[in-house]
């Protein structure tokens, strides 16, 4: 049997299209399918942003839609009034630090927000039994599912058994279980993808590397948890649309990937790459001293200075690493941007978009920072 199939998905609905990881998507799929359909779902949490898919809703290339994934007749009247085809479904509560602070909001979005979307999407598109020709639902997931690596460990594979250790990836892994339970119970054309950590543009500076250089521009703190060697596999952002993409025209319905950048380092590591690619921008361009006069950098010091050492995260899983033999070798898929290139383009678009991230750091964002790091 093929392990490939060929299909064009016409109609989407994208969830969490105002997010980090879904608003890339958004943008990486119209520039490629400019005559498709494009519907975004997204509740605009604190981590969804307008301004990021801004662009496309002003032009009418996309038609944005202010809601819940949980709220069952929104989620059918838009499969139904916009005879949806596709589903690509990026929403999720999906930081590890506000999952210990709390959990709740995680199940209520991850777990029963999914169960929602799936009870929805067989309504509309199975009848007596049979699917309709022609749709898919694809379910972006993460890497934390299968908890945490030893240094000589090998990677995780589509097959390494569930150990989700944060409530996070707890909530993620109860949805990816929903998923599979849909597609074994019903038979529905569905796909899973498990990937590893993202960085790149509209990245919410509550994440590692945006944090890190949002902070450092203000001349605040560094914080690195614990001892910083903590492994991460970092993949950019672009690189995983790409993949959905491939995934959503190419893959068998019933099929999960881990997807991965072939990059693991420490944070410590990142930590610092990020402080020299500023301290290297402020070296070349005076303008911005004049705008960040905080920044160590701008006083002619090393934005390394700010590093901290802080109290690590409860439960902090060691090492993520992704085995991507599988999406390498049946869609074909590797990642294009190395990590220094990625890095250097990621501190750039930062440098160039002061107004997307300062408009995204309101007053929960504050109390948020304050109560998690006791930063003012
Ligand atoms: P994000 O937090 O940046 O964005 C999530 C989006 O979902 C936001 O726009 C938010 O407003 C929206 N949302 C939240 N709750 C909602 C609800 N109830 N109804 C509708 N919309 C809602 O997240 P991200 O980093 O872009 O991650 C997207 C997906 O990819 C998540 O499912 C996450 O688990 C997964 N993932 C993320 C990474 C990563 O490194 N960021 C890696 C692997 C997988
Ligand atoms: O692995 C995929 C996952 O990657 C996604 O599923 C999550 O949605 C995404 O948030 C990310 O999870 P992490 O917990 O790995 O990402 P985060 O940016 O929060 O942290 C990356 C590493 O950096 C982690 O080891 C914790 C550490 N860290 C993080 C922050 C925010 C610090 O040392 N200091 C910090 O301030």
């Amino acid at each position: 049997m093929s392990e490939v199939e060929s299909r064009a998905p016409k109609r989407l609905l994208i969830t969490g299209g105002a997010g980090f990881i879904g608003g890339n998507f958004v943008h990486h799929w119209v520039a490629a399918h400019p005559n498709d359909r494009v519907v975004v779902l997204d509740a605009l949490t604190y981590a969804g942003n307008r301004a990021t898919i801004a662009s496309l809703i002003d032009t009418q290339q996309i038609e944005f839609v202010h809601g819940d994934i949980a709220d069952a007749s929104l989620v059918s009247s838009l499969l139904a009034s916009h005879a949806i085809d596709t589903v690509v479904h990026f929403a999720a509560e999906s930081h590890v630090d506000r999952s210990i602070a709390d959990p709740a909001a995680f199940i209520r979005t991850n777990v029963v927000g999914t169960l929602t979307l799936l009870s929805a999407c067989r309504q509309a598109w199975q009848q007596q039994g049979v699917w309709r020709e022609g749709v898919r639902f694809h379910h972006v997931s993460t890497d934390e599912v299968y908890g945490t690596l030893g240094p000589d460990d090998a990677a995780f594979t589509e097959r390494t058994p569930y150990a989700p250790n944060s409530p996070y990836a707890a909530s993620k892994a109860g949805s990816d279980h929903l998923v599979r339970a849909w597609i074994h119970t019903y038979g529905m054309p569905a796909t899973i993808s498990n990937c590893s950590n993202n960085y790149g543009p509209f990245h919410f500076p509550e994440k590692l590397i945006p944090l890190m250089i949002v902070n450092a521009l203000h001349g605040k703190p560094l914080p690195v948890y614990g001892d910083g060697l903590q492994v991460r596999d970092w993949l950019f952002v672009e690189d995983h649309c790409r993949a959905i993409a491939l995934m959503l025209e190419s893959a068998l319905a019933g099929e999960t990937y881990n997807v991965g950048g072939r990059a693991e380092h420490v944070n410590i590591e990142i930590v610092k790459w990020v402080c020299q690619l500023l301290d290297t921008r402020f070296a070349a361009d005076a303008d911005l001293a004049q705008r960040f006069p905080d920044c160590p950098a701008a006083m002619g010091s090393s934005c390394a200075s700010l590093i901290t050492h802080v109290t690590d995260r409860p439960g902090h899983d060691r090492r993520y690493a992704i085995d991507p033999t599988k999406i390498a070798t049946t869609l074909r898929f590797e990642p294009t941007e190395s990590l220094p290139s990625g890095l250097a383009r990621t501190v750039d678009w930062y440098l160039a978009n002061e107004a997307w991230w300062r408009g995204v750091m309101d007053g929960s964002y504050r109390q948020w920072m304050q109560d998690q790091y006791q930063m003012t």
